[in-house]
């Protein structure tokens, strides 16, 4: 059984597909479709034809009348005027004299309703006249996601190749896993509504809950980590145990037997609980623990992040 509306569908599809032919037929284009443009840039004809928009076969259209035109509108006035720089109002999209929202709006007629593309209006990117052609080469080979983003971030190229970092130059982990570059309703355009999010997709023996938390962790893991790279290993923002000793410094406690003066970890003997891993030799846990409270020990071993 078809509905009614199916078929109005198809019938209104009919009339305009063989209005198409008829126009082609009745000589107001030359050719139809991408053929118009062959002759005179076959290297982009060719490179279109391998693209996943070829494929698709979307822009073959009565709208668009040809591939081609689907992004560079103009293109049979072009095309009659002999070609030429600008001839016809052919749209350029890498042009430095067309603006970055003339550029997208060729590619939002058909993408602004892409799930990826929602934030679009929110993001840096857009905000800073980034172009969806400063990323995605259409006719060129397509460039591998790291460097297409490096090219423009000197600074994180920088810290992915630091010491201690994300896998993202060994292929591991990509820019994309943890930012979507069209623009998210988070800061940072991260992929997650806040940072531990983020982090718990891929470590998740970092989340809770925990009978003995430590404070920092829930908070915010960047407190501790780089994001990108780190001279410290384990993307640690500073060497411990100074990193402890920013907030745990208490007169008389252990944690100052390591401070200048006292033997400690510039000291002629420096303390063991300065070498290798430092206070985590002892407090394991330093993400949380589960150990049980032990009644008969006020010093329970979880509370202290040591189990
Ligand atoms: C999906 C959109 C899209 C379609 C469809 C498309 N192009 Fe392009 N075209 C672009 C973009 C974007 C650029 C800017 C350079 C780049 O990204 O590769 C461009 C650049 C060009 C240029 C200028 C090259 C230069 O370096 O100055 C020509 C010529 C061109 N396209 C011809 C064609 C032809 C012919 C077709 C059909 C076979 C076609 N394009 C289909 C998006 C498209
Ligand atoms: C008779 C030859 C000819 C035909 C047919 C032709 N072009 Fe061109 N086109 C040219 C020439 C020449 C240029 C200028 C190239 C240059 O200076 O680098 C050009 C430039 C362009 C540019 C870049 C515009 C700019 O201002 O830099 C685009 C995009 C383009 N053509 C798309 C198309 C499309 C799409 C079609 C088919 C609908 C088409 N052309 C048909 C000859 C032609
Ligand atoms: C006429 C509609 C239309 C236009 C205009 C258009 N696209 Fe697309 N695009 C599509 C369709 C359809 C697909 C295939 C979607 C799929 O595979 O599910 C696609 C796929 C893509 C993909 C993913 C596949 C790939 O090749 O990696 C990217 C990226 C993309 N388009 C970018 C762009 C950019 C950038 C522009 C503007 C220069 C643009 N598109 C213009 C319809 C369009
Ligand atoms: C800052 C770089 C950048 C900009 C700007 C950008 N994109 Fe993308 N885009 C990417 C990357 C990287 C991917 C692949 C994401 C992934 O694999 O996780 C992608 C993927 C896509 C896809 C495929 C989505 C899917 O569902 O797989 C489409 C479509 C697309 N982009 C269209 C656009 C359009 C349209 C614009 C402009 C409005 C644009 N992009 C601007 C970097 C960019
Ligand atoms: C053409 C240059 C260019 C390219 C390519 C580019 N970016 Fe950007 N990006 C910018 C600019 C400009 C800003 C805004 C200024 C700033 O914060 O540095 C920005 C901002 C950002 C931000 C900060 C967002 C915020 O809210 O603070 C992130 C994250 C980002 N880009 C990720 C990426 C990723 C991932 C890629 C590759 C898929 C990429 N960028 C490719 C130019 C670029
Ligand atoms: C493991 C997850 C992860 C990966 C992979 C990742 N980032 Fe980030 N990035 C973050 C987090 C988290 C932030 C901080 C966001 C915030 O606090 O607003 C950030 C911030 C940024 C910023 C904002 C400026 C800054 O330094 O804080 C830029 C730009 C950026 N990233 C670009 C990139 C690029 C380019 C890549 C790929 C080479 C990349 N990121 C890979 C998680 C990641
Ligand atoms: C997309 C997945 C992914 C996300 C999201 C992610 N990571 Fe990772 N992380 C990895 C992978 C993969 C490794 C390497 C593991 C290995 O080599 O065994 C790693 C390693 C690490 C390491 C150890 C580094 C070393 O030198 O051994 C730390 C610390 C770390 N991540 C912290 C974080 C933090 C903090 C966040 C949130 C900002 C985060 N990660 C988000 C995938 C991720
Ligand atoms: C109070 C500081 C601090 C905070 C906050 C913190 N970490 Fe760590 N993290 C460390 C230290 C110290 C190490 C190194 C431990 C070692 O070498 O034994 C480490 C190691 C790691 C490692 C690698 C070794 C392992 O245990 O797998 C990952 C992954 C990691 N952290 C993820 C996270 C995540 C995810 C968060 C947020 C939920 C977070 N960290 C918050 C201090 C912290
Ligand atoms: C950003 C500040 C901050 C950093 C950095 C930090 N901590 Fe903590 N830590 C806290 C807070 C806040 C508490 C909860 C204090 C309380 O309950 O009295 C805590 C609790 C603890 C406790 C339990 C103390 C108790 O009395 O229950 C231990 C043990 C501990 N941290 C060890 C460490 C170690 C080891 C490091 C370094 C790897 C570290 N912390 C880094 C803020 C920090
Ligand atoms: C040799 C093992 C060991 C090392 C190394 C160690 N701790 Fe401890 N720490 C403990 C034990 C066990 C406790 C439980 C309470 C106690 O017995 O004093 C504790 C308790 C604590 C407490 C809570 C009580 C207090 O004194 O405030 C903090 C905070 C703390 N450690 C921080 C650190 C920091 C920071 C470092 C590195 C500079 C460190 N610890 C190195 C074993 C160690």
């Amino acid at each position: 059984m078809m509905g009614k509306g199916k078929l109005l569908v198809m019938v209104v599809f009919l009339v305009a597909t063989v209005t198409f032919h008829l126009k082609v037929a009745g000589g107001e284009t030359k050719a139809a479709g991408a053929e118009l443009c062959k002759d005179c840039h076959e290297a982009q004809y060719n490179s279109y034809g391998k693209s996943k928009h070829s494929k698709k076969g979307f822009a073959n259209s009565p709208a668009n009348k040809s591939d081609c035109m689907a992004c560079h509108r103009e293109g049979i006035a072009h095309a009659e005027a002999g070609g030429g720089k600008g001839a016809g109002g052919i749209v350029a999209l890498n042009g430095k004299n067309v603006s970055a929202a003339a550029k997208d709006a060729a590619c939002l007629s058909c993408h602004a309703s892409s799930r990826k593309l929602a934030f679009w209006d929110m993001g840096k990117h857009k905000k800073s006249d980034v172009a969806c052609t400063s990323c995605h080469n259409i006719h060129g080979k397509k460039i591998a996601q790291v460097e297409t983003c490096t090219g423009c971030h000197k600074d994180i190229k920088r810290d992915i190749n630091r010491a201690s970092h994300h896998p993202i130059v060994e292929g591991k982990v990509k820019c994309g896993d943890c930012h979507n570059p069209h623009g998210t309703l988070s800061h940072g355009m991260i992929t997650a509504e806040n940072t531990n999010q983020l982090c718990y997709k891929c470590h998740a023996d970092k989340r809770g809950p925990w009978l003995w938390e430590h404070a920092p962790v829930e908070e915010n893991c960047q407190t501790c980590h780089t994001a990108h790279g780190s001279r410290t290993a384990k993307l640690l923002v500073e060497r411990q145990p100074n990193l402890c000793a920013e907030c745990h410094f208490t007169a008389g406690g252990h944690t100052t037997s390591f401070a200048i003066g006292r033997g400690g970890f510039l000291g002629s003997s420096p303390s063991n609980r300065v070498m290798a891993r430092s206070c985590t030799n002892c407090h394991s846990a330093i993400h949380g623990s589960n150990h049980p409270e032990d009644p008969q020990n006020q010093n329970s071993s979880g509370r202290f992040f040591v189990r």
